[in-house]
C-alpha cells in the first residue's frame, strides 16, 4: 500500500521525509521518492527499490528546501522504476497519490491530445497534468485542486506541492486515508498517525471527500462542495504500535472503513492496470484450462467467499467447485484428482482445520493454492501458488477488509479462469475487470450509510433472533451477515437462501424479528421480494439493502438502505460492507468487546 507525507518545516525536509517514509515501510512499497522547491522550483529525487536507495540519491544530490512531499509506492500501474516512481510533476505542480485513478486513461487521451507529454506509465501523472493546466490557465493553487478533484474518479488520496508556493501544500481524501500533522510553526500531512509520529501526535483525520490547504500556521479543511468544515483533532499514541486505531473507537471500525484502500491495493496485485487486464501475481500463474474441478476450503467468514467463489467459478469459467468447510473436508474423504487445485482461503494462515485440509490434499497428489493475508504464515508457505490479499494488519477478531480482499483475489482468479477455458472473451475480462477498478470508489459510497445504519442498531439489539436472507452471490453474504452479528453482538442469527424461507424458517417469523434482506436490482429480484411479502405478511420487520432500482420496487419494509447502482459481479463486496456495519453498530450499542468478543480468538489454531 502506498505511503504519503507531506512537510512546511523551517529547515531542509528532505530527511525528515525519508524519516517519515521509513515509518511507513510496513505498507510495502517498491519504490520511493520526494520533491522539494529549490529557489520555488520543484526539485525531485525518485529511486527504485528501498529507502536507502533514495537516501543514496539525496547523499549524492541533496535537496535544500524547508516545504515537501515524499511517498512510497506499491506499484499498481507501472512497473517498479524511477520514472514510475512518485511525485510525478510538471513545472507549475508535483503530487503523491495512494489509491486508483480509475477513468485515467481517458484523462490522459485528452490531455495528450492537448500536447501534454507523460513521462510515466501511472495513473497518478494525469492529476499532476490536470493541475497544472489549471495553473497554466490563471487558476490558484485551491482552484485548481478542487477543478482537478472533480475531474477524478476512484478511491485516493493525494498531496499537492506547487512551484512558488513555499508555504502551501494541498491535500485531498477520497476512500484512502489522510491525516493531517499539527506542529508548532510547521504543519504535516500523512497517510496514518504513524508516517506523522516523528513530528507531532496532534492528528486530525481528513474524512472522505474532505480536502485541506496547509501552511505553516493555519489548516483549512474543506469538504467537497468546497465549504469549510472542522474535523476533530486527536492525540495518536506517538509510540504507536505498527497498527494503531487512529481515530476508531475499535479496530474493527478502522478495519470496515480501510476497505476501499486495501481491496483497491489487493485488486492491484491482480489487474495491469494499464491494460485493464487480469495479471496474477509473479510465481502464482495457473493454467485453470488443465483442470477439471476446482475444491476450495476455508472456515468461518473465509469459507463463506470461497462460496461466493463457486458462483463465479462455475458461471464465468464453468469450472465445477467442489467447496465445504474445513472441518469436515477431509473427513468426507471426497474424491479428489492428483494434479487437480485444491485452493485454501484463511486470514490468518495458522487455522488448524484449514492447515490440515491442506496437508491432506497434498497428500492426495495435489497443487495447493493459498488466498493468505499472512505471506509469512504457515498455509503460506506450505503452498505451491499465494495469492496475497493486501488487507494490511487485522486486529479486530471478527474479518471485515480480510474477507472483502478475499472476494477480490477470487474474482480475479475465477476471470482468470473463464479466459484460461476459452469461456470469457477478452471483452468479457475487460468488462468485468473494469467492475472490479471501480469498486472501491463503489465501497466508499457505500460506507457513507453508516449513519442510517447506525440507527437500526437499536432495533437490533433489542431482537432475540435475526434472519439474513440472500439469493445468488448474495445468499453467502446472509451466512457472513448472520455471523458477523452473532459473533460480537452474541445475539442469535440465521443466513438463509432466500427461496428456502418457506421450507421451515419462515415459523420463526414475527413481529419481533428483524429480517435483512441482501437484493440488489439483478435477475433473481422480483422472487426475493415475494419473499419480503411473505415475511410482512406475518408482521416481520424487513431491512432491505438494495440499489435504487431495488427501491422502487421494494413494497412495504421496516427500512430500505440503497447502496450504490453497480455490476452484479461485485456486489458480494459491495453488500458485505452495511452487514458489516450492522453488527458493529448493534454490538457496539449492547457494549460488547467488539474487537475481543467472548469465546473467540482471531485465529483458531486448534482442531
Ligand atoms: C470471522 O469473523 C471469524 N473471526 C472466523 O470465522 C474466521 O473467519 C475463521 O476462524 C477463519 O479464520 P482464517 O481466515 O484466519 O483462517
Amino acid at each position: 500500500m502506498c505511503g504519503i507525507v507531506g512537510i512546511l518545516g523551517r529547515a531542509p525536509v528532505a530527511p525528515q521525509l525519508v524519516d517519515s517514509l521509513k515509518r511507513l515501510e510496513y505498507r510495502g512499497y517498491d519504490s520511493a521518492g520526494v520533491a522539494t522547491l529549490d529557489g520555488g522550483r520543484i526539485v525531485r529525487r525518485r529511486a527504485e527499490g528501498k529507502l536507502r536507495n533514495l537516501e543514496a540519491s539525496l547523499d549524492a544530490s541533496p535537496l535544500d528546501g524547508a516545504v515537501g512531499i515524499g511517498h512510497t509506492r506499491w506499484a499498481t500501474h507501472g512497473a517498479p522504476t524511477e520514472a514510475n516512481a512518485h511525485p510525478h510533476a510538471t513545472d507549475r505542480v508535483a503530487v503523491v497519490h495512494n489509491g486508483i485513478i480509475e477513468n485515467f486513461r481517458e484523462l490522459r487521451a485528452e490531455l495528450e491530445a492537448e500536447g501534454a507529454t507523460f513521462q510515466s506509465q501511472t495513473d497518478t501523472e494525469v492529476v499532476a497534468h490536470l493541475a497544472s493546466r489549471e495553473l497554466a490557465a490563471g487558476a490558484s493553487p485551491r482552484a485548481a485542486v478542487q477543478a482537478t478533484l472533480k475531474r477524478l474518479r476512484g478511491a485516493f488520496a493525494l498531496a499537492f506541492l506547487f512551484a512558488g508556493e513555499d508555504d502551501l501544500i494541498i491535500g485531498a481524501r477520497r476512500g484512502s486515508p489522510l491525516a493531517i500533522g499539527h506542529g508548532q510553526g510547521e504543519n504535516y500531512l500523512g497517510s496514518d498517525a504513524i508516517a506523522l509520529a516523528p513530528f507531532t501526535d496532534s492528528v486530525t483525520y481528513l474524512e472522505d471527500g474532505d480536502w485541506v490547504a496547509l501552511t505553516r500556521n493555519a489548516v483549512e479543511i474543506f469538504d467537497e462542495s468546497g465549504a469549510t468544515v472542522v474535523r476533530a483533532g486527536v492525540r495518536a499514541s506517538a509510540a504507536a504500535i505498527v497498527v494503531d486505531k487512529g481515530n476508531y473507537r475499535h479496530f474493527m471500525a478502522k478495519e470496515i472503513a480501510e476497505q476501499p484502500e486495501v481491496v483497491g491495493h489487493t485488486l492491484a496485485r491482480f489487474i495491469d492496470m494499464s491494460a485493464g487486464r487480469i495479471r496474477l501475481p509473479e510465481g502464482a500463474d495457473v493454467d485453470f484450462a488443465k483442470l477439471d474441478r476446482l475444491a476450495i476450503s476455508a472456515c468461518g467468514t473465509a469459507f463463506y467467499a470461497g462460496l461466493v467463489a463457486r458462483y463465479w467459478f462455475e458461471k464465468f469459467a464453468r469450472l465445477p467447485v467442489d467447496i465445504d468447510i474445513a472441518s469436515e473436508f477431509r473427513y468426507r474423504e471426497p474424491p479428489l484428482s492428483p494434479g487437480g487445485l485444491a485452493l485454501l482461503i484463511s486470514q490468518s494462515g495458522e487455522t488448524a482445520d484449514t492447515l490440515a485440509t491442506l496437508r491432506h490434499c497434498r497428500a492426495q497428489g495435489m497443487r495447493i493454492g493459498a488466498v493468505v493475508n499472512v505471506p509469512t504464515s504457515t498455509i503460506a508457505r506450505e503452498a505451491d501458488l499465494v495469492f496475497p490479499t493486501v488487507a494490511g494488519v487485522e486486529v479486530g477478531v471478527a474479518s471485515t477488509k480480510a474477507f472483502t480482499c478475499q472476494l477480490a483475489v477470487l474474482a480475479a482468479l475465477a476471470i482468470k479462469a473463464g479466459r484460461d477455458r476459452g469461456v470469457l472473451s477478452v471483452e468479457d475480462e475487460t468488462k468485468l475487470v473494469s467492475a472490479l477498478v471501480e469498486l472501491p470508489r463503489l465501497m466508499a459510497e457505500a460506507l457513507r450509510l453508516e449513519p442510517e445504519i447506525e440507527k437500526l442498531a437499536t432495533t437490533f439489539a433489542k431482537a432475540q433472533d435475526v434472519l439474513y436472507l440472500g439469493r445468488g452471490t448474495s445468499f453467502p453474504i446472509a451466512l457472513e451477515g448472520a455471523l458477523k452479528l452473532k459473533e460480537i453482538s452474541y445475539i442469535h442469527a440465521e443466513g438463509y437462501a432466500a427461496g428456502e424461507l418457506k421450507h421451515g424458517p419462515i415459523a420463526l417469523v414475527d413481529e419481533s424479528v428483524p429480517v435483512v434482506v441482501l437484493a440488489p436490482f439483478d435477475p433473481l429480484f422480483e422472487k426475493t421480494a415475494s419473499n419480503m411479502q411473505e415475511v410482512a405478511a406475518r408482521g416481520g420487520k424487513i431491512v432491505l439493502f438494495t440499489d435504487a432500482e431495488g427501491a422502487a420496487h421494494a413494497g412495504d419494509a421496516f427500512a430500505v438502505l440503497t447502496l450504490p447502482t453497480a455490476y452484479a459481479f461485485v456486489s458480494p463486496m459491495l453488500y458485505a460492507l452495511p452487514i458489516q456495519l450492522l453488527a458493529y453498530h448493534t454490538a457496539t450499542f449492547m457494549g460488547t468487546d467488539v474487537d475481543q468478543p467472548r469465546n473467540l480468538a482471531k485465529s483458531v489454531t486448534v482442531e
